[in-house]
């Protein structure tokens, strides 16, 4: 039955993968059999997730690269097919919000968000495609929030974002579905990752508290409650699901 979820011989790609969910999802990628391409800007991250997974046994290459920079992704794509032999599985990870109200976000602070959060997504997503495709098998997840679903204040150009990458998922999905290459999304509620932009709120004692008050679990998710959710969709084991958003939020979209 495990043979389902194995990724034996698959290359992934996790961006974002120096710290918090990506780090954690590369982690359990490799755990199933795969060989994690580690993204990040940030060297020393990335390094540090790389050493993690070679630690359990796990093979892994690093791969620092801004998502956002469209001649460096591309090339990042490239550089994978030619050394690696093959991209198999894309996990668009890499995304922020800046806590900037819709009134005194800037044109320029609203574009950086929609670029990391939806457009980088949809060019490592089309590039990444010409070898699925061409194999007949491919996995792209991205990574949106609950935030694409229930909004919360001053968070209006990544609610968007988010929302968008939702949709991108479907169409894509469907543009795709008869080659062989699936597009689904997860999107996480309120998770506890070291240092992100939600870690004002979790420390403020009343709003951590009233985070977790609206989840129908009572708590926020821990980094590695995303690993059964990423290595489904990763693996045959989702063969026959493709335009998903699976919501990994404690209950908090389904509670009154
Ligand atoms: N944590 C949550 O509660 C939560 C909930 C819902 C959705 N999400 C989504 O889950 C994803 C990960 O969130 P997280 O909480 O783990 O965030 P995080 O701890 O801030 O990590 C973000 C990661 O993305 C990388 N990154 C940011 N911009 C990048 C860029 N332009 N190019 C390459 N890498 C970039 C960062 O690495 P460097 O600094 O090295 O570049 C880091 O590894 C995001 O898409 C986020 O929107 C998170």
């Amino acid at each position: 039955m495990t043979a389902i979820f194995s990724l034996d011989g698959k290359v992934a790609l996790v961006t974002g993968a120096s710290r918090g969910l990506g780090r954690a999802m590369a982690l359990a990628l490799a755990r199933c059999g795969a060989h994690v391409v580690v993204n990040g800007r940030n060297p020393t991250g990335i390094e540090a997730t790389c050493a993690a997974i070679s630690a359990e046994g796990g093979t892994v290459t690093a791969m620092a690269f801004d998502t956002t920079d469209i001649v460096a992704a591309d090339a990042a794509i490239d550089r994978i097919e030619a050394d690696l032999g093959h991209l198999d599985i894309l996990v668009n990870n890499a995304g922020y919000g800046n806590g900037k109200t819709a009134r005194e976000a800037t044109n320029a602070e609203w574009n950086e968000i929609i670029d990391v959060d939806l457009n980088a997504c949809f060019r490592l997503a089309k590039r990444a495609s010409v070898g699925m495709i061409r194999r007949g098998w491919g996995r792209i997840i991205n990574i949106s929030s609950i935030n694409a679903h229930i909004a919360r204040e001053a968070n209006a150009n990544y609610c968007a974002a988010k929302a968008g990458l939702e949709g991108l998922t479907r169409a894509l999905a469907v543009e795709w579905g008869p080659t062989g290459v699936t597009v689904n999304a997860i999107a996480p509620g309120y998770m506890m990752t070291p240092d992100n932009m939600d870690t004002p709120l979790r420390a403020d004692p009343v709003q951590r508290e009233r985070f977790a008050e609206r989840t129908a679990l009572k708590r926020w998710g821990q980094a590695d409650e995303l690993d059964g959710a990423i290595v489904f969709l990763a693996s045959n084991a989702s063969s026959y699901c493709t335009g998903h958003v699976l919501i990994v939020d404690g209950g908090m979209s389904v509670k009154i």
